[in-house]
C-alpha cells in the first residue's frame, strides 16, 4: 500500500480541480455501529471537516464546498437537529483562530435566516472576520437545497419581469447562475460524497451538470487523506469531454 506521501506524489499539480464540493454523510451510522448516539457522530465529523479543509488549502484547491445540513435535514427530530446548530455555532467559533491563520475565507450558502440566532451570529461573525482572507474559500451549506435556491432564483427574475425591468427574453444561463447562492463561483469539478449512497440529494443540482462524480464507502468521520487523495487521483484519470469528442478533447491538449 502506497503511503500518503507517495499518493500525493502523484497528484499531477497542474490538474488540481479547482472547486470541490463534498456531500459529508454517514455520521449517524458511525456513530450506531459504535453504540453511540447520532449526534456523536456529528461531533466526530467536525474534526473531519477540520482536516479536509486544512488538506484542501494546502493542496491547492481554491473552493470547497461542504453540505453541512440540508432543507430537508429540518424535518429531523429536534434533539438531533439542535445539536446539529448548536455544533456548528460551536465548531466556527473554535476554528476561527486556524482559518484566519490559513488564510481561509468562509462563505455561506443557503436559507441561513433559518438558522437559530446564536449559531447565526457565529456564522457571521467567521464570514466577516475572514472577508479580507484570499486563499481557499470554504463555502459552507447550511439550511441548503438545490431546489430551494432555484426556486429563489426564479422568484427575483419574475419579479424583476414583472417590475418591467427584465425582457422574459433576455434571461439566459446566466442570469439564472447569477441568482443562484453559488453566483460568482466556478461550477465544481469534483464532487465527493462519503457514506456509500449512490445519490445527490438535492445539493447543487445545476451547478454540477458538468462535475465528476466520486461516491466512497467511507463514512464522514472516517473519510481521510488517503480517502481524499484517491479521490483526486480518481478526478484527475478522467476525459472530460464537456460533450464534445475525445479527439477534439485531445486536440486542445
Ligand atoms: C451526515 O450524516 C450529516 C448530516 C446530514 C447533517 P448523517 O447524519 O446523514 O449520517 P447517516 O447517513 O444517518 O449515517
Ligand atoms: C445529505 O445527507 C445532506 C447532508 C450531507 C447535509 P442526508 O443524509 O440528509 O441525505 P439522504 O437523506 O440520505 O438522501
Ligand atoms: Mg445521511
Amino acid at each position: 500500500m502506497a503511503s500518503l506521501e507517495e499518493k500525493i506524489s502523484q497528484l499531477d499539480k497542474n490538474r488540481i480541480p479547482v472547486h470541490v464540493a463534498m456531500i459529508m454523510d454517514g455520521n449517524g451510522r458511525w456513530a450506531k455501529s459504535r453504540g453511540f448516539i447520532r449526534s456523536d457522530g456529528h461531533a466526530e465529523g467536525v474534526s473531519t471537516v477540520h482536516r479536509v479543509t486544512k488538506f484542501s488549502s494546502d493542496i491547492g484547491i481554491k473552493y470547497l464546498t461542504l453540505y453541512a445540513f440540508s432543507t430537508e435535514n429540518w424535518n429531523r427530530p429536534k434533539e438531533e437537529v439542535d445539536t446539529l446548530m448548536f455544533l456548528i455555532g460551536w465548531a466556527i467559533e473554535r476554528e476561527l483562530p486556524e482559518l484566519l491563520e490559513n488564510n481561509v475565507r468562509i462563505h455561506l450558502l443557503g436559507d441561513i435566516e433559518r438558522i437559530p440566532d446564536e449559531a447565526r451570529e457565529r456564522l457571521f461573525y467567521a464570514r466577516n472576520a475572514t472577508a479580507h482572507c484570499t486563499g481557499l474559500q470554504l463555502n459552507m451549506c447550511l439550511s441548503y437545497s438545490s431546489r430551494w435556491e432555484i426556486t429563489d432564483a426564479a422568484r427575483k427574475l419574475a419579479l424583476l419581469a414583472a417590475e418591467g425591468k427584465l425582457n422574459p427574453q433576455d434571461i439566459t444561463e446566466k442570469s439564472i447562475s447569477d441568482n443562484l447562492t453559488t453566483s460568482g463561483i466556478p461550477d465544481p469539478d469534483l464532487l465527493i460524497r462519503t457514506g456509500g449512497e449512490y445519490r445527490i440529494s438535492n445539493y447543487l443540482l445545476w451547478q454540477i451538470a458538468y462535475s465528476e462524480l466520486y461516491f466512497t464507502p467511507a463514512l464522514w468521520p472516517d473519510f481521510s487523506d488517503e480517502d481524499y487523495v484517491d479521490a483526486l487521483l480518481d478526478f484527475q484519470s478522467r476525459e472530460r469531454r464537456f460533450g464534445k469528442t475525445s479527439d477534439q478533447v485531445q486536440q486542445n491538449h
